[in-house]
């Protein structure tokens, strides 16, 4: 075994994350500037000292997890969702069932919050959003960003569900409201069915083919059908088909 692959079986035992999952080239390549930054000259080595210190278990988790985000992240898809998909899964139904997955810090469920509410009343929104990592979801539920994160954030949103403090951006508690965030696996933990919209961005890239295809036929057996899935901008499934997913547009695939 390799000194990676023993890191690897450890931090299953310890975490249950199988880093396994991930590709590795990448993931190697993040952990191993993390350890030598840190003074560690081996996988091993890292593994004895974070097993022992919480606090580095932390930096570790912070570096895997990669957690960057923004509100209306791609833009132009945000359009599309408002203008396409969110009136046509409306006419099927009017209380929509939604799961922001893997939505790191808040601004992916909140920015559907937000985008949906210019069809429906706020009452009528529930969303639920996951991550595997609980300090991102600790922040999304604070809901505080610095302004870089609001760059693509149309104007009167911005105005109607933002308080401004200094350089910081507080999403308005009736936003807030709408959204449930839950500690989630995507690779491990069971999935609810029967949604209409599945969220699921930038987070795809970091796994192995083998981890994609479980997890995209996990997302389509969680769609009604006519439900959709969103994916990031760099995430096109290449053979929609294989999950009974169709095109809709650019990045949404609809369950047949
Ligand atoms: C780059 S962020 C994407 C955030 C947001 N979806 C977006 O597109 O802006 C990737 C997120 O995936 C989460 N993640 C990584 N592995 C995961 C897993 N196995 N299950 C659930 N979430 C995971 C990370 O914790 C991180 O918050």
């Amino acid at each position: 075994m390799t000194d990676y692959e023993q890191f690897v079986e450890s931090i299953k035992k310890k975490t249950r994350i199988d880093l396994a999952l991930y590709k590795e080239a990448q993931m190697k390549r993040r952990l191993t500037s993390l350890y030598e930054k840190k003074g560690y000259k081996s996988f091993i080595d890292f593994y004895n000292a974070l097993d022992k210190d919480r606090a580095l278990l932390d930096e570790f988790l912070d570096r895997m997890t990669i957690n960057v985000s923004e509100f209306y992240r791609n833009g132009k898809r945000w359009e599309v969702l408002q203008n396409k998909i969110f009136p046509r899964l409306l006419q099927q139904n009017k209380k929509l069932k939604i799961w922001s997955a893997a939505c790191s810090t808040g601004e992916e469920p909140y920015s559907l919050a937000m985008t949906l509410s210019n069809h429906v009343p706020l009452s009528q929104i529930s969303i639920t959003a996951t991550d595997l990592d609980e300090n991102a979801i600790a922040k999304a539920k604070a809901g505080v960003y610095p302004e870089r994160s609001l760059a693509e954030v149309p104007n009167d949103i911005k105005e109607k569900y933002f308080d401004n403090d200094g350089s910081f951006y507080k999403v308005k508690n009736e936003i807030k409201k709408t959204v449930t965030f839950k500690k989630h696996n995507l690779l491990k933990d069971t999935y609810d069915q029967n949604y209409d919209l599945i969220v699921c961005r930038n987070v795809m890239i970091y796994f192995t083919e083998e981890a994609k295809d479980q997890i995209y036929d996990n997302f389509s057996k969680s769609l009604r059908s006519g439900g959709v899935l969103f994916v990031g901008s760099t995430e096109q499934i290449f053979n929609p088909s294989r999950y009974q997913l169709d095109i809709e547009d650019t990045f949404f695939y609809r369950k047949l």
